[in-house]
């Protein structure tokens, strides 16, 4: 097992990572000081799959557990469906000392999340992460949120969870396209922060990609490292943490304009790509290392040419984005792989020109 440390002060916690980790939850819960009721938030896919390992370890360590369920799907993350869980959480007697577990992908986490947070103004969350997306990234952090309106995370908090167990064996069950998805977030913290790691990946990816447990017990652990490293100096994203944005402006803006055929990883790795085409031609990236970012998304499973959409729709829907400033745009960009900075310096004119101009 593998442990990080995400160091915010009285607000500290680890992200454990390892292979049958689910029934060890109960005792470290134990060790952690709680005793007498705990609750698992899932959905009903994962529910079938890992709550029963979850739950063996934490009757072992004399917790009385509720479970409580909702369908899969994005469309829970509302305000609802939290208060659906308000209503649950009551009648289960939950407490301000209850330890409420999110097991599930980064859509239970963020809700469970979002209901711990402000059930009786904040229980203990404990992250328990089923997907590669919700290992490597949203369960570390502390974004919590609902969506509301037709806009997405728009009502939340930053709440940060008292432990994060991420157990590789449960990616086992993932869809190939789920697994994948996961993996535009992996290579995107290499490309932003870590040369050897992007290198680890060019070799490893195809392991990975067959459910390799060793090479994604890595793999989870350093993105975890990355996503710490980052958190910790700026937990609230007023700087630093924006850069975790690599790939997502167009990558927004590409999964809007498709209608959301597109998954969110595939639209974001079309992103990098771009993001990186606009750091070569404003001269801070070697056009050879756009070939090699191409490279390693191709090897995770990733597309990397604009699909057949309206390309202006994209421009439409990159007017939306929050991380738009007035005249020229703000972006994440490369300077190298393994380095990345925020400009809010780019010229519309570049970013249209590299949008139509893509084959
Ligand atoms: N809080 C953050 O920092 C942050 C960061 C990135 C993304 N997010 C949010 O994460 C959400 C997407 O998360 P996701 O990609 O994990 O999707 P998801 O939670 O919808 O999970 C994808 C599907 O996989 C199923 N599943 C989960 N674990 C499984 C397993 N082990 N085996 C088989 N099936 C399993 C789920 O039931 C679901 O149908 C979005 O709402 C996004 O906004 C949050």
């Amino acid at each position: 097992m593998k442990r990080i440390k995400v160091e915010l002060a009285a607000h500290s916690y680890e992200v454990r990572v390892g292979a049958g980790l689910l029934e060890r939850v109960g005792l470290w819960l134990k060790e952690l000081g709680f005793s007498g009721r705990a609750v698992i938030i899932t959905d009903t896919t994962v529910n079938a799959l890992y709550t029963g390992v979850l739950e063996r370890g934490l009757d072992i360590a004399e917790f009385s557990v509720t479970v409580i369920e909702v369908p899969p799907g994005e469309e829970q993350k509302s305000l609802e469906t939290a208060a659906d869980l308000y209503g649950k959480l009551i009648a289960a007697y939950t407490e301000r000392t209850t330890p409420v577990l999110a097991l599930g992908g980064g859509v239970i986490g963020d809700l469970a999340g979002f209901v711990a947070a402000t059930y009786m103004r904040g229980v203990p969350l404990i992250q328990v992460p089923t997907t590669l997306l919700a290992q490597v990234d949203s369960s570390i952090g502390g974004k919590t949120a609902v969506d509301y309106g037709g806009l997405k995370n728009v009502i939340g908090s930053f709440y940060q969870p008292i432990l994060v167990v991420a157990d590789i064996e449960a990616l086992k069950t993932l869809p190939k396209v789920e697994l994948s998805n996961g993996l535009a977030e992996v290579v995107k913290s290499a490309v932003i922060r870590s040369r050897s790691f992007f290198e680890f990946l060019g070799i490893n990816l195809l392991k990975a990609r067959d459910f390799h447990m060793k090479v994604l017990e890595v793999i989870v652990a350093e993105t975890a490292r990355i996503k710490a490293e980052i958190v910790e100096k700026d937990e609230k994203e007023t700087g630093l943490r924006g850069i975790l944005n690599y790939g997502h402006t167009i990558g927004h803006a590409i999964e809007a304009a498709s209608d959301y055929q597109l998954k969110h990883g595939q639209a974001v790795a079309i992103g990098m790509m771009a993001a990186a085409k606009i750091s070569s031609r404003m001269g801070l990236l070697d056009e050879s290392e756009v070939v090699a970012l191409e490279e390693v998304l191709v090897r995770a499973g990733l597309p990397t040419r604009m699909p057949d959409i309206d390309k202006e729709a994209v421009l439409q829907a990159m007017q939306h984005d929050k991380k738009v400033l007035q005249d020229k745009l703000r972006f994440v960009l490369l300077k190298s792989i393994g380095s990345a900075l925020i400009s809010d310096d780019v010229e519309p004119a570049l970013v249209e020109e590299v949008i139509v101009g893509w084959g």
